[in-house]
């Protein structure tokens, strides 16, 4: 590597984080298993909405042995909200093999770790530094615009193969004797200073070792392509109540996305369908019988995933409760409709019913 202050970008780096760091609640410990939930949960969310989450969690599961064996659908609602379920679907895959094959003791090698359901480089690279103080990379896409702004690294990131720079480049650079802080002072300079847009170069306890700062570009770094269109896709959910008050409710597939959660049921919708075909649907798919007449909708709203839109319509009926025939489907009260998970378009539903 180039890169002149090599010991001055780390040693500055960890002083900042000691002195500056964020309390937070994954920070008061040093338990493999707690830093583990708290990487998996940190994935693709935010801090401030992991906070509340982790400590439900903990308190829940507060070691590996109460997680490994917890029932799916109580696991999937200590999730409800957070998104991304097959994260915490793995994670207890994770611990329960933790649990069976070495005695219920986390791996402290990234060979082992690694092997572990939903544990990825990152996440071995984060779980290794901060729990067992080990000098391993965990990188992501914050420290890559971090780096890519100190080492004035110009690959694109969106491409899978730039990681590995990245990776190299923290394995060089990472202070041997404190490398937690050393990885948790890239997330939170890249949280707090380092960000997307208008980085604030002023407060930076680093910016005398970074090379886009002497350079002038930082806002123009880390290049990154545009991902392709997210596609769209048209429903009519249907909230169909029957003679007793009960809502229809189906479990969906295991598999894919929002994998068994618990929803309203959906007919997805062409431009040219009507609300009376896709009603028509609901009672063939699920041997009913409407029992009113289709009104205009309850609510319409989007609800945006990382790489799809759904548009939905949501209409109540009223339906006469025949067999229906349908496995993991059935008629549930409000009450009983509030224990199980439900993805955030399925709780935006929900909370209009209540
Ligand atoms: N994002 C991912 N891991 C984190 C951590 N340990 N602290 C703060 N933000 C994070």
């Amino acid at each position: 590597m180039k890169y002149p202050y090599k010991n001055e970008f780390s040693s500055n780096l960890v002083e900042w984080y000691h002195q500056e760091k964020r309390d937070l609640p994954w920070r008061r410990t040093n338990d493999p298993y707690k830093i583990w939930v708290s990487e998996v949960m940190l994935q693709q969310t935010r801090v401030d909405t992991v906070i509340p989450y982790y400590n439900r969690f903990l308190e829940k599961y507060p070691n590996l042995n109460s997680l490994a064996y917890a029932e799916q659908d109580e696991l999937l609602k200590m999730w409800e909200g957070l998104g991304y379920y097959s994260r915490v679907r793995n994670l207890q895959s994770g611990v329960r093999e933790v649990v069976e094959k070495y005695d219920s003791q986390v791996p402290s090698n990234r060979h082992d770790l690694s092997k572990l359901k939903g544990i990825g480089p990152y996440t071995a690279g984060a779980i290794l530094s901060i729990a067992f103080n080990k000098p391993e990379h965990a990188v992501d896409g914050n420290v890559m615009r971090v780096l890519s702004r100190v080492l004035l690294i110009k690959e694109d990131i969106a491409l899978p193969k730039t990681k590995k720079i990245f990776e190299e480049a923290v394995t060089e650079l990472i202070d041997q004797k404190d490398p937690g802080a050393f990885n948790q002072g890239l997330m939170d300079l890249g949280a707090q200073i380092c960000t997307p847009t208008s980085p604030k170069c002023l407060l930076c306890p680093v910016r005398e070792y970074c090379m886009a700062f002497q350079e002038g570009n930082p806002d123009e770094l880390p290049i990154k392509s545009k991902k392709t269109k997210t596609k769209r896709v048209k429903f009519n959910v249907f909230v169909a109540k029957d003679q007793d008050g009960k809502y229809l409710l189906e479990k969906r597939h295991e598999e894919g996305l929002l994998a068994s959660m618990w929803q309203f049921p959906m007919v997805e919708r062409n431009d040219k369908d009507t609300v009376l075909n896709t009603s028509a649907t609901l009672e063939q798919d699920y041997h009913l019988k409407l029992v009113s007449a289709v009104e205009d909708p309850l609510l319409s709203f989007k609800h945006v995933f990382s790489h799809l839109v759904w548009e939905m319509d949501c209409y109540i009926v009223e339906v006469s409760n025949v067999d229906t025939q349908r496995e993991k489907t059935g008629f549930y009260s409000l009450e009983e409709i509030m224990q199980l998970p439900m993805s955030v378009p399925m709780l935006n539903i929900l909370n209009v019913l209540k």
